[in-house]
């Protein structure tokens, strides 16, 4: 019999960074650095793959941060380790968004495994989703997916959804009409072949009439994603919202997307986010107004079935050695 090859921490907390790298990211941005230390993992914002033209404020960063702070905290628990979180561990810090601590090995149970597995499979799909309707009871698990995370799940209602078309017109025109966005947008949808990051055109689709309308991320961008037979016409958009805007708010929001994600892969559910709603001050007042004045928009994200036959190709990811770095000077 071979005795259970022991593996130091460090190395745990190693393959767990990587692991985030699958986490979905604003224009698959991957804005996030990770340090692995001997019994801790640090996660760092990457200032350099902010949007300085959408995201002066660094929120879409720091969402998509919590995001990959969810992913990690999915892969070091299917290897055994819950583990504690200290969010903007440190004022003088900016850029530490986050440091894991492992707590005391505790075998990982079958949910644990299903969710791991769901993070290798789940997709951001775009395609107009089919016109069956998304049930009460999934509404409602999506919802508590976001709210073990404090974040909230406000539904669109549909006398709501004129107004939120009204809406994602007016932010995809308003980013397609100032030259700092569009910057942005076309930096990221126009990688060379072979890119770890941005978004390729075989997971975009061409444009074409939907009840709400996608961001069309740049001008001329075509997407070569075949559309298939959807119409959107079950689709429902959820807004993830909370009391408090700032980035301690975002990291938990990020973390309440990744959540909402996975379990929606879960239930059979296809998902994309829709977040230009959000980047744009104005429509972030839009949204305010359809959740009553009663908190901040973090994203809207579109649920409903699938409509076509065949999966969404996997968006690129950057290298291990590019996002992980492992220190042996911490304890
Ligand atoms: C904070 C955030 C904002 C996003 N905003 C949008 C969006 O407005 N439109 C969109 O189609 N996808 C959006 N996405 C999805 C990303 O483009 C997607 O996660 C990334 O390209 C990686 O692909 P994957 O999700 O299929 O792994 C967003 C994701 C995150 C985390």
């Amino acid at each position: 019999m071979t005795a259970p090859i022991h593996r130091p921490m460090q190395a745990i907390l190693d393959v767990a960074a990587a692991a985030a790298l699958r986490a979905p990211s604003v224009l698959n941005t991957q804005p996030w650095h990770w340090t692995a230390h001997e019994r801790s993992l640090d996660l760092r914002a990457d200032p350099h793959r902010q949007l300085t033209g959408l995201d002066p404020e660094g929120r879409m960063l720091t969402i998509s941060c919590g995001a990959a702070l969810d992913y990690a905290l999915i892969a070091l628990r299917t290897e055994g380790y819950p583990a504690r979180v200290e969010l903007l561990p440190d004022p003088n810090d900016p850029e530490l968004l986050a440091s894991v601590y492992p707590l005391e090995r505790t075998p990982a149970g079958p949910e644990h495994y299903r969710r791991y597995q769901t993070t290798l499979r789940r997709r951001t799909d775009r395609r107009p989703f089919g016109p069956e309707p998304v049930a009460e009871d999934m509404l409602a698990a999506l919802t508590e997916a976001a709210f073990v995370h404090g974040v909230h799940v406000h539904v669109v209602q549909d006398h709501q959804v004129p107004a939120l078309a009204a809406a994602a017109g007016y932010a995809a025109a308003a980013e397609l009409a100032d030259s700092a966005d569009r910057a942005d947008l076309r930096q990221w949808t126009r990688r060379a072949t072979g890119a770890a990051d941005g978004l390729p055109t075989n997971v975009t689709v061409p444009g074409r009439p939907r009840p709400v309308p996608l961001r069309p991320f740049a001008e001329d961008l075509a997407g070569k994603l075949d559309a298939g037979p959807g119409d959107d016409s079950g689709t429902r958009y959820l807004i993830l919202w909370g009391n408090q805007d700032g980035r301690r708010a975002w990291l938990r929001a990020g973390q309440a997307l990744s959540s909402l994600l996975l379990t929606a892969a879960e239930l059979g559910l296809a998902t994309s986010p829709m977040t230009d709603l959000v980047e744009v001050p104005g429509t972030r007042v839009a949204l305010r107004r359809l959740l009553s004045w009663q908190g901040h928009p973090y994203a809207v994200v579109r649920v409903g079935a699938a409509a076509a036959d065949l999966g969404v190709p996997a968006a690129h990811r950057r290298a291990h050695d590019d996002v992980v770095t492992l220190d042996g000077d911490r304890s």
